[in-house]
């Protein structure tokens, strides 16, 4: 094993992704922000100095961070954030994950405006396809418009276009940093690839609000991974990624030697709202065998070429089933809730469309309290409890957890389970009524989406202590939702999970300099 050390500075700056000037949060004056590489057990050392107005975290989406909890990044539920113009050493392992994942921060709206990278991890073993190199192709929405500005649109109570609980529609979107917006950028993400060889593409949805279909003209991609899961390998001519979640897909660059479009179509169907002038696919170059000047016919941009008949469609995540086959171990422990979006109608929350699960959203006690005060007052009987605003999940020796929710909202939303992957078990229209489930080689994933009015179950193994968030990754309900935390018990052999219902970052009550240790 290897120990990678990193020293990130966190600050603000202008930048112009897509060519049009904004405010911007960054690692090292680049975005994305660095690449993690590393392998299977390798120890990840990362220096954060935060030089931003705000508090700070990162967050390494998906990582199991099992024995670290307190460096999950989970600003309010593993750790206060790390105040202006300080710094925090995450020190931690990579253990048993292997696969494609994104590192961001977890801090309000923070990550919109630019705080993220790719986070890759080799394994030995992984159950893929071999291939010759790698290529992250880490691909976002876009808001010319800084975060908090539009946040607080968001909450005002006309809402941002008139109609209250409209989330900000995205101007346009970039491929691995770089978009277009009508014409004032015409510079695309290039790959100068080699002929005749095996990529391996990672594709990540950075973004922070809508789903991306990834396509290149004229290929066919393999789908091999999906959330650090390898899959039965599964020929498809695109991909739609949902936010957060993570594909690999295998490109063999034996096509003719040339130039060709990459696609990053956002999935406009979530707008609320017309946004004159936003830009919706987003195009890169992928090209071999030529001269990494040479540029695709522009004619095709609005005309892909389409390929032979008989080739495969978009992937239907149906057909994504775990390349380690088998079934999930019967559950121990049922949770049920129903999530919803709400207005609360509470002083102070009035005008806030927030995130509920059942008829609770956690918030902190009178201004004053942190995660930690809610631990002091929660009941931990082993069963999902309230303790007068949250959802409490504790439970005292491993258990195999069947999760059944029922999206009572008329949004798709992308739910990530910390520290675990989830098996999916079955989900479908209408309430959760006891529906068979699928239990033969269920898919094994840690984002997934949950889309409007319908009953999804998962399963995971609870065996890995601390708080872990359960939370829609949109980030304008990451910060109308909060994270429902659960207290880790002194106890040999204790899981406990977290299931998230409100964030109010904004009012903890963190010592400045305190951390969780
Ligand atoms: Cu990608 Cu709670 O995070």
């Amino acid at each position: 094993t290897t120990t990678r050390t990193y020293n990130w500075v966190v600050e603000e700056g202008l930048g112009a992704p897509d060519g049009v000037v904004k405010n911007m949060l960054v690692v090292n004056g680049i975005y994305p922000g660095p690449t993690i590489e590393a392998n299977e057990g390798d120890r990840i050392i990362v220096n954060v100095t935060n030089k931003i107005a705000n508090a700070t975290t990162i967050h390494w989406h998906g990582l199991y961070q099992r024995g670290t909890n307190y460096y999950d990044g989970t600003e309010a539920i593993t750790q206060c954030g790390i105040p202006p113009g300080q710094s925090m050493v995450y020190n931690y392992t990579v253990e048993n994950w292997v696969g494609s994942t994104w590192w961001h921060a977890h801090s309000g709206t923070q990550y919109t405006d630019g705080i993220t990278g790719a986070l890759i991890v080799h394994g030995k073993n992984e159950s893929v396809p071999p291939y010759d190199e790698d290529l992250v192709i880490q691909m976002s929405d876009l808001y010319h418009d800084f975060s908090p500005a539009l946040l607080n649109l968001y909450f005002t109570p006309g809402g941002i276009d008139g109609t209250p609980g409209n989330e900000p529609v995205p101007d346009g979107g970039t491929i691995n940093g770089v978009g277009q917006y009508g014409s004032t950028n015409t510079s695309f993400f290039n790959a100068t690839l080699q002929p005749n060889k095996t990529y391996r593409l990672r594709l990540i949805n950075s973004g922070s609000f809508v789903a991306i279909q990834f396509s290149v003209d004229s290929h066919i991609l393999t789908v091999i991974e999906a959330d650090g899961t390898a899959v039965n390998p599964f020929d498809v001519a695109s991909v739609s990624i949902a936010l957060a979640q993570r594909y690999s897909v295998l490109l063999h660059t034996n096509n003719t030697v040339g130039a060709y479009w990459i696609r990053a179509a956002l999935d406009t169907t979530a707008y609320t709202y017309d946004n004159p002038g936003a830009t919706t696919e987003i195009y890169g170059v992928l090209r071999y065998g030529v001269d990494d000047s040479v540029l695709p016919d522009v004619s095709l941009l609005d005309n892909p070429p389409s390929l032979p008949s008989g080739s495969p469609g978009e992937l239907d995540t149906a057909d994504l089933a775990p390349a380690a086959a088998g079934p999930a171990p019967d559950p121990t422990f049922h949770l049920y809730f129903e999530f919803s979006m709400q207005y609360p109608g509470v002083a102070n929350y009035l005008s806030h469309f927030l995130g509920f699960i059942n008829s609770t959203s956690w918030e902190p006690l009178n201004g004053t309290s942190s995660l930690f005060s809610h631990i002091a007052n929660a009941t931990t009987d082993g069963s999902a409890n309230f303790d007068g605003s949250q959802l409490i999940t504790t439970l005292n020796e491993v258990q195999v957890m069947q999760v059944a929710i029922d999206n009572l909202d008329d949004g798709d939303h992308p739910f990530h389970l910390h520290g675990h992957k989830f098996w999916v078990m079955g989900s479908g229209a209408g309430r959760y009524q006891n529906q068979t489930l699928q239990n033969t080689n269920p898919m094994m994933r840690d984002t997934l989406v949950l889309p409007a009015y319908t009953w999804t179950v998962l399963r995971f193994v609870a065996d890995n202590p601390g708080f872990w968030a359960f939370h829609c990754h949109i980030q304008w309900h990451m910060a109308a939702e909060a994270r429902i935390p659960v207290p880790q018990q002194p106890l040999a052999q204790t899981a406990v999970i977290s299931m998230q219902v409100l964030l109010i970052a904004t009012t903890l009550a963190c010592a400045t300099s305190t951390f969780a240790a």
